[in-house]
């Protein structure tokens, strides 16, 4: 089984990346599926679907299968993996239909059925096992931290659709929380205000990109207050308009679940044991995910916990490389490590 090429996925709400261990990162598209509503025959993923979303005739329809980090729909999910598989496996693995071994990252806090539905989504997508892996311990390895060692170290993973907070030693989880609170929460939030403040109706893509040009979780100098021109509908005469938001704004807008996700660590931090929180307190939080990108939430996170704070270099990809290098680690992992062998026999 030499050519077989063992495969690292990160099954995101937003974004679904696979990782090889000699080719890197090979694949980051949006989760998103299209199909023809009747028929349900499966017409693009990924990139091409993603430009179809909020944008397709009747007989069309395009879907994230995985919302607020949980499996929504099993058999889009098993579709999904299995046409991003072919997509990069070439060569005699795909020639000669060799089955890799798959490191799927889940959300913590998935319940076993959804555990057993990714699970058999990617035995039926051809994988000869495959492994699941709690997400913040992936974005622990990814982010380069020695997680195998007896020491504590804190990540928090902020995705699309949950917010993953995991005091992490010896290999495994020690305290964690998952909140569905995380980037889409962000985007409602502001569509909210928006509402609320200037009865203008906007979009889930424009709240996004409001929220990644000029958003942030606190301000700190008068340097950080950008300003961005947004086009919606007016709910008062139902014609175009056009307004101006300030960073202000959305700090304003996401204070609440920004407010949530502090609250969070918080809540964690207190259920440590004190021996791990000194380490965490030496060695300092470490963010990632797209959500912790949003400017100035690590300088929040630091001023509300007293502790250093700092966002990993590769937030977005962690994960992702975090299931490729668990490949490797399977010894050290096995209690953290939930496997097909053993769970969808019976
Ligand atoms: N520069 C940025 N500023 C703020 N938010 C950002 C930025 N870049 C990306 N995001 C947000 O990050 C989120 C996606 O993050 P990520 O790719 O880590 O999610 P995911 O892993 O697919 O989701 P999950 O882990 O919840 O399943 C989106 O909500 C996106 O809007
Ligand atoms: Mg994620």
């Amino acid at each position: 089984m030499k050519f077989v090429e063992d495969i690292g996925i990160d099954l995101g709400t937003a974004t679904f990346l696979i990782y090889m261990k000699n080719r890197g990162l090979v694949l980051q598209e949006p989760s998103v599926i299209a199909m023809a509503r009747d028929t349900k025959e499966v017409m693009a993923v990924g990139e091409e679907a993603y430009r179809m979303l909020g944008r397709t005739p009747g007989n069309i329809v395009a879907v994230r299968p995985i919302k607020d980090g949980v499996i929504a729909d099993d058999a889009l999910t098993e579709k999904m993996i299995e046409m991003f598989m072919s997509k990069v496996r070439t060569g005699p693995n795909k020639l000669f239909g060799f089955k890799p071994q798959l490191m799927i990252g889940v959300p913590s806090g998935v319940t076993d059925v959804e555990k057993r539905a990714v699970l058999r989504a990617a035995i039926n997508s051809s994988a000869r096992r495959a492994y699941l892996i709690e997400e913040p311990l992936a974005a622990a390895i990814g982010a380069g931290l020695a997680i195998a060692e007896p020491v504590g170290s804190m990540i928090v993973d902020i995705g699309g659709g949950s917010t993953d907070i995991a005091v992490i030693s010896l290999g495994g989880i020690v305290v964690s929380e998952s909140l569905r609170i995380a980037g889409n929460e962000f985007d409602e939030s502001i569509i909210r205000y928006v509402r609320r403040k200037e009865n203008l109706m906007i979009g889930d893509r424009t709240a996004e990109e409001i929220k990644v040009k000029i958003g942030a979780a606190m301000i700190t100098s008068e340097e950080d207050i950008l300003t961005a021109e947004v086009r919606g509908r007016d709910l008062v005469n139902g014609l175009p308009k056009t307004i101006t938001l300030t960073t202000e704004d959305i700090v304003e807008a996401l204070s609440e679940p920004v407010t949530r996700i502090v609250e969070g660590v918080k809540r964690v931090l207190e259920t440590t044991p004190p021996e791990l929180v000194s380490d965490i307190i030496d060695r300092g939080i470490v963010m990632t995910g797209g959500g912790s990108l949003l400017r100035q939430f690590d300088e929040l996170l630091r001023q509300q916990t007293g502790i250093p704070v700092a966002v990993a270099e590769n937030a977005i990809e962690a994960v992702a490389i975090g299931t490729g290098m668990a490949l490797e680690m399977i010894p050290i992992l096995r209690h953290a490590l939930i496997s097909s062998d053993n769970y969808l026999r019976r």
